[in-house]
Parts: C-alpha cells; structure tokens; sequence
C-alpha cells in the first residue's frame, strides 16, 4: 500500500538532511523523485546518490517564479505531480527580544509562505488528475511552545493552519494535505546556534530525554512518516498532524513516578 510505482513527488529542502532521506524513501517506493532546494550542488549530489529516474531542480521556495518553472518544467517532461513534500525550513533560534523584524518575517517566508506558494502551484495539476497528496514537514515546535523559538514556532504553527484549512478546501478535488511533525532532525540547521547549544548539552539532552522514547527521532523515521501519508496507506486521512516525536507531546516523564 506504500507503493508508489507511477508516481511523480517534489521534494523541497531535498540537498541534505531529512529532505535527502524522504526522496531516498520515496524512490525506494517507486516514485520518480524530483529534489529541489538552494543548495545546487549539494542538490545534484543528492539526486545522483538516488540515481534511477530522480533528479534535481533548483527552487528557492519563497520565489513564485521558481515554484512555476519547476512544477511547469515536471508537468511537460513527466505529464503529473502526485506528491508534494514541503520540507525545506530555516530555523531561527532566540527570545523575542533577541528575534529582530526582519528575521522573523523571514522565517515565516520560508516556512510557512514556501509551502502555501508551493500548494498553490501544484494545484492546477493535481484537481485536473483527481489525486494528490501534500505533506507538510512541520515540527513538534508546531505543537506545543517552547522559549527561545518564537519565530520558528510561530512558523511551523502557521503551516499546520495551512494543512488543516487546505486540506478542507481541497478534499472534494481528491487532493490530501497533512502535516509530519518531528523532533530531531539536521543538527546542521542549528548552524551558528551550534556552539551555543553544546555549552547548554546537559539541559537540550534532558529535553530529548523527557520522551517516551528518549533521545531524537532518526531521520528514517520522519521520512516513514511521510511515505505513509504520501501513499494510499493513509487513503482516508486528511487534515491531520502526525508527531514523529519519540512520545515528546504524549507528557511529561518523572524519572521516580516509575517505581511507584
Ligand atoms: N533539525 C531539526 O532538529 C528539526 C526538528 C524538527 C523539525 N525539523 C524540520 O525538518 C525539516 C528538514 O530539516 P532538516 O532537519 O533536514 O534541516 P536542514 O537544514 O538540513 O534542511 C533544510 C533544507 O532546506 C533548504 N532550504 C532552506 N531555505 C530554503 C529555501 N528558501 N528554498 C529552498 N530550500 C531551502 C536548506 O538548504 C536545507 O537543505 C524542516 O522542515 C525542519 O523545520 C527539523
């Protein structure tokens, strides 16, 4: 039921990281698989890795111009777009106060303006075949709160609104939108955070440790994730957002409660 032999799927965010491992996993399930990100050759890298049918175009997905050559550039060569998997984010990590205008407006472009852009252009195509599926990559920081992220929360909240109220919009079109809400991913995306982040590891590791599952999700996982709600295993399901997060929203843990 995973099986996406016929199947055509743009990836955004694809040259590296989870992006990379979701085309992976959909070309494992037979999806000719177009990637696309900024980074060109790491892009190009990425898909030669794949091999097969895959293949990468380059998108900046806060460009419209960009989202209508590529899905333009597929329909002609390919005919269809059946899935669209919009992964590629930016992480900003700081208070309120410390989160300038500009970086926040940013954020907020690439996140959550890239995938409404991005469902905008596949629509065309997918209503005309009847079927399609769109999977957000948003973010347990999309579920629940957390300091120091306001304008990534903020973000990954906003592109869960656009998965819901699309997916109500666009259901009688025979199109699915849901969105993968992970904890973990590339530590590259904490770039200039990095550094910072080590001097505080005793304090970011008792956070991924107050899980059910402690510690972070592998990428293979998101990447599941994200097969399921590309395929007709998940026919039926719309609207949702499915944590990928190691039980991090199921509560919290208290080491002692469990030798009551
Ligand atoms: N890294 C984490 O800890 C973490 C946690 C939860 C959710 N996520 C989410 O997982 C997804 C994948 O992130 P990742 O962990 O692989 O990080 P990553 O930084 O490796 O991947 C993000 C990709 O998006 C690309 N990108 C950035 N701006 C772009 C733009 N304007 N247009 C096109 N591409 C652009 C980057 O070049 C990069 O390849 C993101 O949506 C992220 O928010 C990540």
């Amino acid at each position: 039921m995973t099986g996406l032999t016929d199947r055509v799927a743009l990836v955004t965010g694809a040259a590296r990281g989870v992006g990379s491992t979701i085309a992976q996993t959909l070309a494992d399930a037979g999806a000719e698989v177009i990637l696309s990100d900024v980074l060109v050759a790491e892009g190009e890298e990425a898909a030669a890795e794949i091999g097969g049918s895959a293949s990468f175009a380059k998108l900046d997905v806060t460009q419209e111009t960009d989202w209508e050559n590529v899905v333009a550039a597929t329909l002609k060569r390919v005919g269809r777009i059946d899935i669209l998997v919009n992964n590629a984010a930016v992480l900003h990590l700081g208070t309120l106060e410390n989160t300038p205008p500009d970086v926040f407006r940013r954020v907020l472009e690439v996140n959550t303006v890239g995938p409404y852009l991005g469902t905008r252009a596949v629509l065309g195509a997918m209503k005309s075949q009847g079927a399609g599926s769109i999977v957000h990559v948003a973010s347990i920081d999309g579920l629940v709160g957390m300091n120091g992220v306001s304008a990534y929360a903020s973000s990954k909240f906003g592109v869960r609104g656009l998965s819901k109220s699309s997916s109500l919009e666009l259901g009688r079109s025979g199109i699915r939108v849901n969105s993968v809400c992970p904890a973990g991913g590339n530590p590259e995306m904490y770039g200039p955070w990095y550094s910072k982040l080590a001097d505080i590891a005793d304090q970011t590791e008792a956070y991924n440790n107050n899980r059910s599952l402690p510690g972070t999700v592998e990428y293979q996982a998101i990447a599941n994730a994200v097969l399921y709600l590309a395929s007709d295993a998940s026919a039926g399901v719309t609207g949702i957002d499915l944590p990928v997060d190691g039980g991090a929203t199921a509560g919290k843990f208290i080491e002692g409660f469990n030798s009551l």
